[in-house]
């Protein structure tokens, strides 16, 4: 039995600006039904990637392969429209002069009647038939969305391409559109590239996420993944606040305000960073001018004050500085916990949520 290649497979993508190179070394594979979010910050080369998978953009280096068939180095070259892919934008444009049917049907072969039933389909799929003749302009941005990303996929394409698809919707509507846009998704079995700078999206749309940086991906893998076993403090900080404890390592130990940390690996003398995100911070009362007793699962505790605690809705977010150098945690509870400015608190850390990285 031979394996089945991948989808998609770009290997070793590299595009050089002014000779800066803005994808660099970029390599991944996408299986049919599988969605895999390009996920970094604004400037990163994500669209880049995405233009060279499209065709509209060459890259300088590397190889794309689609169901193992090689589409394009840098001498031999599938044209765009041949590639089977489909694609969805942010500013996607439905055509004004069409109605939402013909929109569908746009990029579609066939007779007029498997034209008609596939666009049926599709517009049912998305609770959208009703309008099969009216124009785009009745619909609401969330509807025009939804007539987009069925015209995207109308032709069965093996590859859907999509760059921040959904920032042009506001908050509320999206999630609900994320939801329907994933279930549809899956049911045509397409091989999906999503693009995104907001680490709450892919968390919500991705099999695997691709975390890029710089022009390369610095870490791969199931979001669960990602965000427990996140190969740098950057890796954290992308998806959420943190807190930063420096400590130096004598005998593969660093000793801290919080007890002793692992640093296995580290040389003595090195300085880590021990990064924990603020829900995993450990909020213990004062008894009496002492905190609680350390514990192997929490170390010991450190002394400090309050200084702000706000609401957030779902949970509150604590800062207090820290007797020990002054420098302000934050922590967060689930609910409603409010203490005054000045009130002393002890906090703990979770040994098994924190993150101890060499210190950059
Ligand atoms: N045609 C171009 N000429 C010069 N620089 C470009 C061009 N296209 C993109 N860049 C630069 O490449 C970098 C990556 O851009 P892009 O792929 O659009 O990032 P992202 O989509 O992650 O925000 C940016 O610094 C951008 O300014
Ligand atoms: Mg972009």
């Amino acid at each position: 039995m031979s394996a089945i290649p991948p989808r998609l497979e770009i290997r070793n993508l590299i595009r050089r600006f002014d000779g800066q190179p803005v994808v660099n070394d970029v390599s991944l594979k996408v299986s049919p039904g599988q969605v895999t979010c390009l996920l970094g910050p604004s400037g990163c080369g994500k669209s880049t990637t995405l233009r060279m998978i499209a065709g509209v953009e060459m890259q300088d280096e590397g190889e794309i392969y689609v169901d193992g068939n090689l589409i394009c180095d840098t001498v031999f070259r599938v044209p765009p429209e041949r590639r089977h892919i489909g694609l969805m934008f942010q500013d996607f444009a439905l055509f004004p002069h069409l109605t939402v049917g013909d929109n569908v049907a746009f990029g579609l072969a066939g007779s007029k009647e498997q034209k008609r039933a596939r666009v049926e389909e599709l517009l049912d799929k998305v609770g959208l038939t009703r309008f099969i003749d009216g124009y785009p302009y009745l619909l609401s941005g969330g509807e025009q969305q939804r007539v987009a990303l069925v015209r995207a996929l109308a032709p069965r394409p093996k590859i859907m391409l999509m760059d921040e698809p959904f920032s042009g919707l506001d908050n509320r509507l999206r999630d609900d559109i994320r939801d329907q846009t994933l279930e549809i998704l899956k049911q045509e079995d397409a091989a999906v590239l999503l693009v995104t700078h907001e680490p709450e999206e892919a968390m919500r749309m991705a099999d695997e996420i691709a975390l890029m940086r710089d022009g390369r991906i610095v870490q791969q893998g199931a979001p669960y993944n990602i965000y427990n076993a996140p190969r740098d403090k950057q890796a954290v900080a992308f998806f959420s606040d943190i807190n930063v404890i420096r400590g130096k390592v004598k005998g593969a130990l660093t000793e801290t305000p919080f007890g002793q940390f692992l640093a296995p690996g580290v040389p003595d003398g090195n300085e880590v960073e021990i990064v924990i995100r603020p829900q995993h911070l450990k909020i213990e009362f004062d008894r009496s001018g002492k905190g609680p007793l350390p514990t192997p699962q929490h170390g010991a505790a450190a002394r400090g004050e309050v200084v702000r605690a706000r609401f957030m809705g779902a949970e509150s977010l604590i800062e207090i500085r820290m007797d020990y150098d002054g420098s302000i945690l934050k922590a967060t509870v689930p609910n409603v916990f409010l203490p005054n400015p000045g009130r002393v608190l002890w906090l703990m850390f979770r040994r098994d949520r924190c993150f101890v990285f060499p210190a950059g």
